[in-house]
């Protein structure tokens, strides 16, 4: 049987996007160009602007298409610290020490070009202090990023709080919602983010296409100088099957979010609960409540993540073991470490992301497998 569980890392493109993206194979046209063929591909992208505005609940114009939420999230910080007319060289950024790589390492490029960095610890659950977010604001702080949901644990943050808080002291804030789009509802208005982050390939859409939404756009500068493209912030043709796709897969988080979502956390709860009950030492990573429907991060005492990895693979069982922007690392999960824990809890965890496809006999089947694996690995210690 194959088991897809890592979610978090990519999801599978919707039979619908996949239809919808062959057809568009044929539409070549440059978006750019006056003819025809250009203003049908403008068209279409601008089509995808609009479905994701909509399903934003924000304007056309605050919506760039980027090449990926990496991409995105790099605009924000590096868009904002470059730009002389907003941010001093020695100004601060307030980020979470569990932001994902897209994040973290941006913000220490810009440590390193002499920008002053605060890392927002998190409680064990992955919360972030608002008390601590108080106190780390310094009169030349001049953006928070924290996270909407973690891609390793699935912690929630209280984002909306955390947005009243920079907005007293007029910071603006931006939060990386990545992970959130299309698994819980997210209202952006109610949020009160200046900026936010989306990847289609998080939500059953293609690779290769990202979102911004940026609450006042001309604040940041473009990464990719050139042409007018993206409201001049992001030159380049666009990758226009992409954006088509990103369009249709919002068309259908519409139609399908909600009753998927459900299903997903009904099995995610039964995969948790089975996993924590049968299999002895073994503790969750993460908030109990405060999480994804579909993420449950699991460390299983005195054996290797990455070996359970391996193993259940053989099985057709597809885990990860930390996001997948740092899975080829040898270094156990710094999300982990940062909610107080050791290095071996750090080694020894999984996490198992469910999404729409999945199925009560696949977890009957992961559960059976899982437990077998885990005595095994245990015996040879
Ligand atoms: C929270 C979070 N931010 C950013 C990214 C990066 O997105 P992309 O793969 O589109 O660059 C990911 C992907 O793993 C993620 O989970």
């Amino acid at each position: 049987m194959k088991v897809y569980l890592d979610h978090n890392a990519t999801t599978p493109i919707h039979p619908k996007v996949k239809e919808a993206m062959i057809q568009a194979l044929d539409i070549y046209g440059n978006p750019s160009s006056s003819y025809t063929l250009g203003r049908q591909s403008h068209y279409l992208i601008e089509e995808s602007r609009s479905k994701t505005a909509q399903f934003l609940d924000v304007e056309s114009k605050q919506v760039i298409f980027t090449a990926s939420g990496s991409e995105a999230n790099n605009m924000v910080l590096k868009g904002l610290f470059t730009n002389p007319y907003e941010v001093n060289r020695k100004d601060h950024l307030i980020i979470s020490s569990i932001e994902h790589p897209s994040v973290m390492t941006c913000a220490k490029s810009l440590r390193d070009r002499g920008i002053d960095l605060t890392l927002l610890s998190v409680d064990s659950y992955g919360r972030v202090d608002l008390e601590k977010l108080k106190t780390a604001i310094q009169p030349n702080t001049r953006l928070i990023s924290i996270m909407l949901a973690n891609n390793e644990i699935g912690t929630i943050q209280p984002i909306k709080e955390a947005v009243q808080i920079a907005h007293k002291q007029n910071i603006p804030f931006h939060t990386d919602a990545i992970q959130a789009i299309g698994k819980i509802p997210v209202d952006i208005k109610d949020l009160g983010v200046d900026y936010l982050t989306v990847s289609g390939h998080k939500l059953y859409g293609p690779k290769g296409v990202g979102v911004l939404y940026a609450k006042r756009p001309k604040k940041l500068l473009p990464l990719i100088e050139g042409g007018p493209h993206e409201l001049g912030l992001r030159a380049g043709t666009e990758n226009t099957l992409a954006i088509i796709g990103l369009g249709v897969a919002i068309d259908c988080l519409q139609q399908e979010m909600d009753e998927n979502n459900q299903r997903v956390s009904r099995l995610r709860r039964r995969l948790e609960e089975g996993i924590l009950k049968t299999i002895p030492n073994t503790s969750l990573n993460g908030h109990p409540d405060q999480r994804l429907p579909g993420t449950v991060n699991i460390s299983f005492n005195d054996v290797e993540g990455k070996a359970i990895l391996l193993k259940l693979d053989m099985k057709g069982i597809s885990v990860s073991t930390g996001s997948a922007c740092s899975s080829h690392l040898s270094d156990p999960s710094y999300v982990i470490q940062a909610l107080g824990y050791s290095y071996e809890r750090a080694y020894s965890s999984v996490r198992f992301s469910l999404g729409w496809g999945n199925t009560d006999d696949q977890i009957d089947y992961v559960l059976n497998v899982l437990a077998k694996i885990i005595e095994d690995l245990r015996k040879l210690k």
